[in-house]
């Protein structure tokens, strides 16, 4: 269960003073004595509302090893070898560069914006998943860099053209996966916050409060246009364009370069929040950028793709909140079918028959590559719908499945996480190598 108001305990791995003279170096920005000389303590799930604010590094370790473990269990993928993704550090993006790395023997560049451990405070999950990642990716002979910096700024493009320059010549593949809320843009200094509000009209409907767990009824009001000019500048594919044509520019595209975004579209029952409010604009937006790159790149035969994914727990998803109830019963529904599908399955399939598979790419009318086949199952989504009816807040449990959710979202952090002892000190300054 999720405990929400838990507090980092300091374990018996250190005493007192050894912690107090340990902080006051890092405050004053000593390198710590020998290398052995981390923070070591006990850390548990500190739940805010729909974010966790701790992470546990060895969870969050054992995480990337499992999903390794995945891809090498299914045999290797005749995929690019030498991969930049954006948005690397969890949820798809980090399922993209795992298989791009352990299913095709990749080179891969990392980018990500992940806070590292402050005295008690642990790093963020996609921090401590990097860093188990590159130690990976080392045992395994393979080469990646890590950046960790805003992905929507010129700093970090130009330093990323500047590693694949010297470390890789080209990449042949470019995954663009970030899910942010807030962009800066580069060339204006305009700031932009993403919204997910529904246009034209208000949109009444029931919502799961995963506080209380009881189903409410929310009205969200319509967002302005201002509000869905922001979330497309913020969730749209301007950036995505601006890398594309930045790596172009530099030399360091290959030709014959694959390129891809992620999109979602989901049910009818979710259309006015997502596909048809503020996020969905940022998405056609996205989706138009994959035409016109398409169009940029073909010549050279590379390719622009945007693929649709299939609704799952990620950091980013559960920031969503009128999602959280379609989420509980879609997961119920798709466990007891036998169908579920977590990031690196999806990410897997995704490699292995749509993209590698020696076969012409399959897309469907609008171009668009289509991994939510499962999730749209006619089946899958008619039960959904009954569920959707009939649900309440006292005949809960036998329509949703809260605890899968809660394991799902639990385990983002790093939490929850089979053979861990989250009753062991744990490592928390964690360096990305
Ligand atoms: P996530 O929250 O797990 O990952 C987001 C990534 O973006 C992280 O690596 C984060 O560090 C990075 N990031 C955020 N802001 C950044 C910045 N300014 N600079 C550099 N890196 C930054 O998100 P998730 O769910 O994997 O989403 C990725 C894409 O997949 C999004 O476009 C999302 O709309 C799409 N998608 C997600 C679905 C879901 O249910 N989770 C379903 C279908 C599509």
């Amino acid at each position: 269960m999720i405990q929400r108001s838990s507090k980092l305990i300091a374990g018996n791995g250190q005493n007192v003073l050894e912690r107090s003279l340990l902080k006051f170096r890092n405050v004053l920005n000593f390198a710590p004595f020998n290398p052995g000389e981390r923070f070591r303590m006990i850390v548990r799930p500190k739940v805010r509302g729909f974010i966790c604010t701790t992470a546990h590094s060895a969870g969050c370790a054992q995480n990337i090893k499992d999903q390794i473990e995945y891809v090498r269990r299914h045999g290797p993928i005749n995929g690019p070898k030498r991969v930049l993704v954006i948005g690397a550090s969890t949820g798809y993006g980090l399922a993209s560069r795992i298989v791009s790395a352990f299913g095709s023997g990749a080179s891969t560049i990392g980018v990500f914006f992940e806070k590292p451990a402050e005295g008690e405070r642990t790093a963020t999950a996609g921090w401590y998943n990097s860093a188990a990642f590159e130690v990976e990716a080392r045992k395994a002979g393979l080469y990646s860099k890590s950046f960790n910096g805003d992905a929507f700024s010129d700093q970090i493009k130009a330093q990323v053209v500047q590693a694949i320059r010297k470390d890789l010549g080209q990449v042949d593949m470019v995954i663009y996966s970030l899910a942010a809320p807030r962009r800066v843009h580069p060339k204006t200094g305009e700031r932009f916050k993403g919204v997910v509000k529904p246009l034209g009209k208000a949109f009444k409907n029931r919502a799961l409060d995963l506080e209380t767990f009881e189903i409410i009824d929310v009205t969200t009001e319509p967002g302005t246009e201002e509000e869905r000019k922001q979330t497309v500048a913020v969730m749209g594919g301007e950036d995505w364009e601006m890398w594309i044509e930045t790596l172009k520019k530099e030399g360091v595209l290959a030709d014959k370069s694959l390129t891809l975004a992620y999109s979602y579209l989901g049910p009818d029952i979710t259309f006015p929040i997502y596909r048809q409010g503020t996020l969905g604009a940022a998405k056609d937006h996205l989706e138009a950028t994959a035409h016109k790159l398409d169009e940029t790149l073909r010549p050279k035969g590379g390719r622009a793709f945007v693929s649709v994914q299939k609704a799952l727990v990620t950091q980013a998803s559960a920031a969503i909140p009128l999602m959280a109830l379609y989420m509980v019963i879609l997961l119920k529904v798709m466990r007891q079918k036998g169908v579920d599908e977590h990031c690196i399955q999806q990410i897997h399939r995704l490699y292995q028959d749509r993209l590698f598979s020696g076969r012409e790419i399959p897309v469907d009318e609008k171009g668009r590559i289509r991994l939510d086949d499962l999730e749209l199952r006619n089946d899958v989504q008619a039960e959904v719908k009954q569920s959707w009816e009939a649900i309440t807040t006292e005949n809960f449990k036998d329509y949703a499945d809260i605890s899968a959710y809660q394991n799902d979202f639990l385990r983002l952090f790093g939490f929850e996480v089979p053979g861990i002892d989250y009753e062991k000190d744990v490592e928390v300054d964690v360096p990305i190598p």
